[in-house]
């Protein structure tokens, strides 16, 4: 049986302000966002009911409007009231919000001002991104030859619905070739990311992680960061070549979605699924489920 598509199903989703039914939560095929890229989101995970870090999201989606040019008529709070909000009434126990934002059609031109913004929240459940077992296996990595672009070429900082262009050309092509994700080197060739996580290697026991100066700097990768440092294991924060794969034990990612996943191999390099990553992805669990 075929999922459900996302245009037609029963709930409700937040749009502009109002709670309206699912199948209505409609914009202009002449809409500046869809023509140009005047967009941006967020993914926020459900635990047992309640949205992990849904502030934190909200202003990080406040964050890559701005970085766009454009404002969000609603605050971090009034977003964050929203999410819970369309969590409770959708009944979402372990699932995923998507909160996005997008210039109108006020105006079709290159430029984007003079256009209304718009922005909408769904939720769903979705309990795992990968196939089950793939926690436990490991993902397989094929590095692309697309590339993360510099800092002065691309709004690298914002969670831009634009960037994803470039992440769903990679991750077409590691599939078709039998791979789970793309592996995403930065425009110097050096490590970045996956299309929606970030790295890490652990290298003699100690974590080693890209630079996050021309990808998102993930709030699980923060996160991770933090917990790895009350468990006691060292965090190198730094420029890596894509040669030092040769000296990692282990390979995991991180990621709203992806939580804490381990990589089983990168293109015919194999790695561990190792006890590094497992007490990061047990802490990580551990975390997100706390009701205190
Ligand atoms: C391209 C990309 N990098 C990294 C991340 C990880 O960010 P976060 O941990 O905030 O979800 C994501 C997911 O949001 C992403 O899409």
């Amino acid at each position: 049986m075929s999922p459900e598509p996302f245009d037609d199903r029963d709930g409700t989703v937040w749009l502009d302000g109002a709670f309206v039914p699912w199948r209505e939560a409609r914009l202009h095929v002449l809409s500046h966002g869809l023509h140009y890229g005047g967009a941006v989101f967020e993914g926020v995970r459900v635990y047992g009911g309640r949205p992990f870090k849904s502030v934190e999201h909200a202003e990080r989606l406040r964050a890559s409007a701005r970085e766009l040019n454009f404002a969000l008529p609603y605050t971090a709070a009034e977003l964050d009231a929203v999410t819970r909000e369309i969590v409770s009434r959708e009944g979402i126990t372990d699932g995923y919000v998507r909160p996005v934002a997008w210039r109108g059609a006020e105006q079709i031109s290159v430029s984007g001002a003079g256009n209304s913004v718009h922005v909408a929240v769904a939720a769903w459940e979705w309990p795992h991104v990968f196939a089950d077992g793939a926690q436990e296996r490991g993902i397989r990595l094929k590095t692309s030859r697309w590339r993360r672009p510099s800092p002065d070429t691309a709004p690298v900082r914002a969670k831009a619905a634009s960037l994803y262009a470039i992440g769903t050309l990679a991750r077409d092509e590691a599939e078709a070739a039998g791979f789970d994700d793309a592996l995403l080197l930065d425009h110097r060739g050096r490590l970045a990311e996956a299309t929606g996580a970030n790295l890490f290697l652990v290298i003699d026991g100690e974590l080693h992680t890209p630079v996050p100066d021309g990808f998102l700097d993930g709030i699980t990768r923060q996160t991770v960061i933090a917990l790895a440092g009350e468990l006691g294991l060292t965090v190198r924060v730094r420029g890596i070549d894509p040669a030092e794969l040769a000296l990692a034990d282990e390979v995991f990612l991180t990621g709203t979605a992806y939580e804490v996943q381990p990589v089983r191999t990168v293109d015919d390099r194999a790695f561990t699924v190792g006890k590094t990553t497992l007490r990061l992805a047990e802490a990580y669990g551990e975390l997100v489920r706390r009701t205190d």
